[in-house]
């Protein structure tokens, strides 16, 4: 794999006990190091197998972190909240405060969330242009019938949208059921999306993202790092 960019706060900070206001400090000192020169920026942006020293000693490539949760309901995929439990809240890892949520679930919805410290793979799991596909199984309060997968098949229309949706897979599982795969990430997409055929979703659980699927051995609020192979499932963007 290339190496992955980041900015030098960041590097020592993730590889560290340090917080970025304590590296900046250090910096500001000429403490720091990149590849045997003094760094003055913060944000230098370096590769993650750059020679960093702080007072000549080597500091570690850092360990950039990926897991997948399984999402229970109630629990929101922000990284604070005041009101409601978060799904950083689920995790026992040290500096959560670098986490972030790489493609978020409503608080009713359920299944598959993945959590990350690498920006970079955050934003190609979740960026418009990656089509990253997500696969929900989803439950209707009205009859579904066979003639509306054409009409996700071929796009389908949102209130509020100036475009329609990219195509979408349906495939149902009985009359209240279906599998549902989309390629995008709206607010509310898959609840608009019934919505716009006149249903409604009462359950919304997603079972993959990308090439990463959520393990069955996952009880709810119950998490795993992710593998050298899910990790590199995720294609980059040219
Ligand atoms: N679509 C929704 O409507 N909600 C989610 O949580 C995810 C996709």
């Amino acid at each position: 794999m290339a190496a992955t960019r980041l900015r030098l706060d960041k590097f020592i900070s993730n590889a560290t006990d340090f917080s970025r206001s304590q590296v900046k400090h250090l910096i500001r000192a000429n403490r720091v190091k990149v590849e045997g020169i003094i760094a003055h920026d913060p944000g230098l942006v370096i590769g993650d197998d750059a020679w960093v020293c702080v007072d000549e000693h080597p500091i570690s490539k850092p360990v950039m972190r990926y897991f997948m949760l399984h999402k229970p309901a109630g629990v929101v995929s922000v990284t604070r909240d005041g009101k409601h439990p978060t799904a950083l809240d689920l995790l026992d890892e040290p500096r959560p405060e670098q986490l972030q949520i790489a493609g978020r679930l409503d608080i009713d919805a359920t299944g598959l969330l993945l959590i990350t410290d690498d920006g970079q793979w955050n934003h190609r799991v979740t960026s418009p242009r990656s089509q990253c596909l997500k696969t929900y199984r989803v439950m209707v309060a009205e009859p579904l019938d066979g003639g509306i997968i054409g009409k996700f098949a071929s796009g389908l229309w949102l209130a509020g949208e100036k475009r329609r949706c990219l195509p979408a897979t349906l495939e149902l599982i009985d009359n209240t059921e279906a599998l549902l795969t989309i390629s995008e990430g709206k607010y509310h997409q898959v609840k608009r999306m019934f919505a716009s055929l006149g249903n409604s979703v009462l359950r919304l659980h997603r079972l993959r993202v990308g090439g990463i699927e959520l393990d069955s051995t996952l009880e709810p609020g119950e998490y795993r790092a992710l593998t050298k192979t899910e990790i590199a499932s995720v294609n980059t963007l040219d």
